[in-house]
């Protein structure tokens, strides 16, 4: 009778803990924090799961990723560029995972999963662009500007902001874009030259448009869906395009290669890939294309249709050695230079 008490107590005990310990998921979040913290209370409130939320840059998530390879902390990665995604997957830092849902995605997130071999998926798209501020314009009498060439005007010196493409995934997609558009060399010289016009480089990607939005900088490099949560506070703020031509993100989510919650994780990799769980996007203001066909999409989203796109080429500029380079190349030929 003791003895059946005992083990009884220790299953007990050791359901207890097991499910202790599986009730929880380890998240490096790439989003903004306001789509980060509304899915974490509402996964936490409608699964008992607990989400913990560690918000990181897509290019310092990589980072971290690379420090704990040998012992990851991290479950899975939610959101952020797809070219860090990719090179964490050929760097073999993700799991090979095919999920169910993917005939249900548009086929850019599909590819994006094919492209890495079933290591990340595409779980929003957007297109980078120019925020502006129109009251700080006018102010100084400037012109909106229209296209890449615009922005190297010597009337913008010290009024564009752009982030570091070392840690923001949004100015390594800027880099890529310019690549493509130009080829690198001219890229390169293109890049001097708005080095000129830079007044700061931020760190985080959304840093700029937020700049624009508290009219500390006129003219920002962002993606088109960061603004309208900016105008909606009532900042005047409004976006353009570059008449010649433009690339976006695939913003991406991976499970992470030795995850110690992968059953947990997996579940939360499923659920952010169904239609009501990337509604969140847009409830908590964040106007990024959901990689769900059946996900409705807000008003706020950008057109693509009506937005000049490159063909850009995901494999070749999230291959690990290309961004890479890519990255210290700007560093050295670059951001080196007085300005
Ligand atoms: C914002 C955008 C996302 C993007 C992310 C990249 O949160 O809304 O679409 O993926 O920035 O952040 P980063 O700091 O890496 O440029």
């Amino acid at each position: 009778m003791k003895k059946i008490f005992a083990m009884s107590a220790l299953a007990a005990l050791l359901g207890a803990s097991g499910a202790a310990s599986a009730q929880t998921v380890n998240v490096i979040c790439s989003v903004q924090a306001e789509w980060c913290n509304m899915i974490a209370t509402v996964y936490a409130r409608t699964t008992g799961v607990k989400l913990n939320m560690s918000l990181k840059g897509s290019g310092e998530a990589l980072a971290q990723l690379i420090a704990e390879r040998d012992n990851p902390k991290t479950d899975v990665w939610f959101g952020g560029t797809g070219d860090p995604h990719l090179q964490a997957a050929e760097s073999g830092l993700t799991l090979e995972y095919k999920s169910p849902s993917l005939p249900q995605l548009y086929p850019w997130a599909q590819q994006q999963a094919q492209q890495s071999g079933w290591k990340t998926v595409g779980i929003y798209s957007g297109p980078l662009g120019f925020g502006y501020n129109t009251e700080l314009l006018a102010k100084k009498k400037l012109a909106v500007p229209r296209s890449w060439a615009d922005l190297l005007k010597p009337e913008y010196k010290g009024d564009i902001q752009v982030a570091n493409p070392a840690s923001s995934g949004t100015a390594y997609t800027m880099i890529a874009t310019l690549v493509q558009l130009m080829g690198e060399d001219k890229a390169y010289e293109y890049l001097k030259g708005l080095h000129k016009n830079v007044g700061q480089y931020t760190r985080s990607g959304t840093g700029p448009i937020k700049a624009v939005a508290r009219g500390e900088t006129a003219v920002s490099i962002s993606f088109v869906h960061d603004a309208p949560q900016e105008r909606m506070q009532g900042f005047p703020v409004e976006t353009v395009t570059p008449s010649e031509g433009t690339g976006a993100e695939i913003g991406s989510m991976s499970i992470i290669k030795g995850a110690r919650n992968l059953a947990e994780a997996k579940k939360f990799y499923e659920w952010a890939l169904t239609p009501q769980a990337q509604t969140f996007g847009a409830a908590a203001k964040q106007f990024q294309l959901p990689s769900n066909k059946a996900t409705p999409v807000d008003a706020n989203v950008p057109d693509f249709k009506k937005i000049k796109m490159i063909d850009y080429d995901y494999a070749k500029y999230g291959a690990s050695a290309e961004r890479k380079r890519l990255i210290a190349r700007w560093e050295k030929d670059v951001n080196s230079l007085p300005r």
